[in-house]
């Protein structure tokens, strides 16, 4: 992975067919999806479940470009090195999961991946100084974390402002998650976002027997954000 902060769209697979993970990964990855984010939640941290390690290994084989592995479980670092086995290009776990994030972060590299950090809407931007030269994302939740379709939580485009300005010339993406459409996208990357991941906005009224819709809704988001970068 080469970095760069280029507007990169990352469809959540949240919102696809639970059954029929690969060729939905492979019908966004046609749409024009950039990464694909692949969100596991384990019932206790956030209160809905997902999947574990062995379905990310089964999907990997159906993703050519960057698997984004979202970790909404605690603790995480006794899975950190079965995510990183199944593939994942980064993984991030959640500055709220435990006590001991900087040793998490420490974790992820340490298997190999690159190293995201997320906070929830009720954590400060301050709570990732000390970790700015150690990680490669941090991901900003613009929804608490636990569901797909929720409205975007406009308090956090002043965090995503700070964090720019604390990231200066680091190589660090700032990526959005939550309530991202062709609306909320112009509003996150003015303030400095570089990665949307979309669950609902991307998937909805396509499917992987008609999957001209995913690309549209791709395209609208993509649009909305560069129209800004215009101006
Ligand atoms: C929420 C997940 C998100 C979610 C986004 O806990 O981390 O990735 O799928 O879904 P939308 O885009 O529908 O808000
Ligand atoms: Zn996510």
């Amino acid at each position: 992975m080469t970095f760069d902060r280029s507007v990169k769209i990352a469809p959540s697979i949240l919102s696809a067919d639970f059954a029929n993970f690969g060729a939905e990964c492979e019908a966004i990855e046609a749409q024009g999806a950039d990464w694909v984010h692949v969100d596991v939640m384990d019932g206790h941290f956030v209160p809905n479940i997902t999947f574990g390690p062995a379905t990310c290994a089964a999907i990997r084989p159906h993703i050519k470009g960057v698997m984004d592995v979202h970790l909404m479980i605690a603790p995480v670092d006794p899975y950190i090195e079965a995510f990183a086995t199944a593939g994942a290009d980064i993984i991030t776990a959640h500055v709220e999961a435990g006590p001991h994030i900087h040793r998490t972060v420490q974790a992820i590299r340490g298997a190999g991946a690159k190293a995201g950090v997320a906070l929830n809407p009720g954590t400060p931007a301050e709570s990732v100084e000390y970790l700015l030269d150690m990680v490669d994302l941090i991901c900003v939740m613009t929804v608490n974390p636990g569901f797909g379709g929720q409205k975007f939580i406009q308090s956090q485009v002043e965090k995503v402002r700070k964090l720019r300005a604390m990231i200066g010339d680091r190589p660090v993406h700032i990526e959005i998650d939550g309530g991202v459409t062709a609306d909320t996208a112009p509003r996150v990357v003015a303030a400095g976002a570089d990665v949307l991941v979309a669950g609902s906005a991307v998937f909805k009224g396509g499917s992987v027997s008609n999957p001209a819709p995913y690309g549209d809704n791709i395209r609208a988001i993509r649009q909305a954000a560069a129209a800004l970068a215009a101006e």
